[in-house]
């Protein structure tokens, strides 16, 4: 059974090619036969009925024993769905009630938040968003589908594909980053990882795109605030992450918390109908967040209870999360006829049509002989891998990698901290199971000696402070390990300040003062500004959460044995003042730019007012970020020799080829992420001074050089306007090829109508 699981997931991670043909005329066929399926359950189902399967009921993870009033629910047939049933013996006999006792034997899904592992705890989305891979984002997904749906789980609130320009907020742990077209192609990589060749595979569980829209565009950063997007920017930023994960067939869509210009995305008809159905064509069923129907009362958009059903369900709201409003208000709203039958038979639709597509009608009950997959060596390896291509290098001034000879004092809060290493929504990982910096130091026969330094990322004391300093005199390098516990990201965690928590700054300082190299690693949810001490050290590596084998995949870097491979998926800011802060910006009437600018310190005493440079820039810390998206080191060096194109003019639909010559000037083979990005010069809205359009992983051996060609169709260059019309528009182009936002070769080319 072993070596046939092993082959299986190996065949699931091949990217085995389909015949896209026959693929389609299964689905179509199936997919009659599902709706005729769907017609005749609806045929024999009462008002009651259908507004059961609309409920989806939370339970605690925690609970010890099964509720007689849930089971009692189950039995009535008033809940479609349950979230967090986490023992597999409650799901069974949930599941039994469900389709042998229920008035119409409709299987229940169960749902759990798998989003960056379940057992075996990948890194955080940012951080896996930071490998630019999507055979990371697919394979993490695969292997958590895997291991959930062996104890009966077959929907994960996942994949989160909300766009984040501002640190502060604590989700941007879970996001792809700022950029569309790195989410994009992420967010269909984790839904083919989560629902595979087939959604009605066992080992399969529905996708759920998250957070429909606009989550992370909160103003201040401040978790579930307000947002007010523009047409142009919802459809050109914040939109195509989802319209990706939709074309992969993501079966489920979640509202988020907040509202758009005034209307919560809960009851929001503009984008739960003309968007997501309409344009978009999306077929599978809508969720709400957790309770996110009952605070449109709060948000001041629904009177009460009855008028949040009332406004949900003429939204298009096909299932409510824990709360009851459907429960308790649709029969009454139809009879008053402000809801129509017709709206609820359509939530009933496409939620049946998701359960049939799963294959919960034909197989209800989980594979009991599917015994639980967790922490396969393979899954181990691949988190390993994962957690090595995420590691972005920011900084190296040659003293990594390091010698195995070397005498490492390893220090910091994050160095032994199995829990907060997996980071925000590890609900399943176990943290006997991580393997720390110290764990890998241990087993690796590396010579060291530990000391924590702080108990925890937000430790006050100083009191370990001498014995650290001590112990670091002692050996050729320092490795602290700094960063934030799991808890000061995620959900509800924006912070005002993304500095380091507690004295972690203070001890860097207090060892740098012994002369010793620092290699400096974070382990956090979020860029942490490290302004004040990025000249007390000598190298920095950022490992987000990197998951259960973090620990691992740091001694490999630390020590040559693989390289740092990832490049930032957000702009690491300077301070938190600069935020929300993203590459992809407006030039402005006024650009900052080097000749104007007059940094404070610098500014004469009694400087004539405008004596300054009036352009978009602070007097404090000027208007760049500390470090660019895109940007990351390895350990070997590049050089972009010259950029051709192809011609000096395309017509539309007609494709342009930009090439390089790249190549390796150091000693060591490496990898470069090779980045293409375009600027549309004049629109006729205005577009942003860069826009990533391409991205390759070109490997090189010492001294090697290699061309590196991107073909860019025109149909890339489109965007929507005001107007919410999509096309491209004639006019000249810059075009870049580098190694991050803020450099790369140039040239340009016309775009003919
Ligand atoms: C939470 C989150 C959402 C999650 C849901 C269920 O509040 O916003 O991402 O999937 O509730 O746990």
């Amino acid at each position: 059974m072993k070596n046939y699981c092993i082959l299986y997931i190996l065949l699931c991670f091949l990217s085995c090619s389909k015949n896209e043909q026959i693929e389609k005329e299964v689905t179509n066929k199936s997919d009659e036969k599902y709706e005729k399926v769907i017609n005749e359950l609806l045929s024999k189902m009462t008002l009651e009925d259908k507004i059961g399967q609309t409920n989806l009921r939370g339970t605690s993870s925690r609970a010890k024993t099964l509720s007689e009033e849930l089971k009692q629910q189950v039995r009535e047939g008033k809940v479609g769905a349950l979230l967090n049933v986490m023992k597999t013996e409650f799901v069974d006999e949930l599941q039994k009630i469900a389709v042998e006792e229920s008035p119409n034997k409709i299987p229940l899904i169960f749902a759990r938040d798998v989003i960056h592992g379940f057992k075996t705890m990948f890194p955080i989305p940012l951080g896996m968003a930071a490998s630019w891979d999507e055979d990371v984002a697919r394979t993490s997904s695969r292997v958590a589908a895997i291991e959930s749906s062996s104890v009966g789980i077959r929907w994960t609130f996942a994949p989160m594909l909300d766009i984040a320009r501002d640190s502060r907020w604590g989700r941007i742990a879970e996001s792809p980053g700022e950029d569309p077209y790195l989410a994009s192609i992420l967010g269909k990589a984790y839904v083919e990882g989560f629902q595979g060749d087939s959604l009605n595979d066992p080992t399969s569980i529905a996708a759920c795109a998250k957070h429909y829209i606009g989550y992370g565009a909160a103003i201040g950063g401040r978790d579930y605030n307000t947002t007010i997007i523009s047409k142009p920017l919802l459809h050109n930023v914040y939109l195509p992450p989802f319209e990706s994960a939709l074309n992969a067939k993501a079966a489920t869509v979640m509202t988020a918390f907040n509202e758009i210009n005034g209307i919560p995305a809960t009851g929001n008809q503009y984008l739960l109908k003309d968007v997501l159905r309409d344009k978009l064509k999306f077929d599978g069923f809508v969720v709400s967040d957790w309770e996110s129907t009952i605070e449109m009362i709060a948000h001041g958009y629904a009177k009460d209870e009855k008028h949040v059903a009332e406004l949900a369900a003429n939204a298009g709201l096909d299932m409510e999360m824990t709360s009851k409003a459907y429960e308790n208000n649709l029969k009454t709203l139809i009879e008053e006829g402000k809801v129509s039958e017709d709206q609820l038979n359509e939530f009933v639709k496409n939620i049946l049509r998701i359960k049939l597509r799963l294959g919960l009608f034909e197989t209800p009950y989980r594979d009991a002989t599917n015994e639980a997959k967790f922490y396969e060596k393979l899954h181990l390896e691949k988190a390993k891998e994962a957690a090595i291509k995420s590691t972005v290098m920011l900084k190296n001034k040659g003293v990594l990698p390091l010698a195995k000879t070397s005498k490492i004092a390893l220090i910091g809060p994050m160095a032994n901290a199995p829990l907060d290493q997996m980071g925000t929504w590890t609900f399943d990982g176990e943290k006997e199971k991580t393997i720390t910096p110290l764990d890998a130091f241990k087993t690796a026969n590396i010579n060291y000696n530990y000391v924590a330094g702080l108990s925890h990322s937000r430790d006050l004391s100083k009191k370990e402070f001498k014995k650290s300093v001590a112990m670091a005199r002692t050996s050729d390098v320092i490795v602290f390990v700094a960063g934030e516990e799991a808890i000061l990201s995620g959900e509800a965690h924006s912070r005002a300040s993304i500095d380091l928590p507690g004295t972690q700054e203070n001890l860097i300082k207090a060892l740098a003062k012994t002369g010793k190299p620092i290699v400096l690693v974070i382990m956090a949810g979020r860029p942490i500004t490290i302004t004040n001490i990025i000249d007390d050290v000598d190298a920095v590596l950022m490992s987000w959460h990197p998951g259960t084998m973090g620990g691992e995949a740091l001694q490999e870097i630390l020590f040559g044995l693989s390289e740092p491979q990832g490049r930032l998926p957000i702009s690491w800011p300077k301070t938190a003042g600069q935020l929300p802060y993203f590459y992809n910006h407006k030039n402005t009437g006024r650009p900052a730019n080097r000749e104007d600018y007059v940094a404070m310190y610098d500014i004469p005493i009694g400087a004539w007012q405008s004596s300054l440079g009036n352009d978009s820039h602070y007097l404090d810390v000027g208007y760049t970020p500390h470090f660019p998206f895109g940007y990351g080191l390895g350990y070997t060096s590049f050089k972009y020799n010259k950029i051709e194109v192809s011609k000096d003019t395309i017509r539309f639909n007609e494709d342009i080829i930009i090439n390089v010559t790249i190549t390796n000037t150091g000693k060591r083979a490496g990898k470069e992420v090779v980045q293409l990005y375009v600027q549309d010069i004049v629109g006729s809205i205005t577009r942003p001074v860069r826009e990533l359009k391409g991205f390759q992983h070109i490997t090189f051996e010492p001294g090697e050089t290699k061309e590196v060609s991107f073909i860019l169709s025109s149909n890339a260059l489109k965007f929507t306007n005001h107007e919410s019309v999509k096309a491209a528009e004639e006019g000249h182009f810059n075009v870049w090829i580098g190694p991050h936002s803020a450099s790369g070769l140039k040239s340009t080319f016309y775009l003919k109508d």
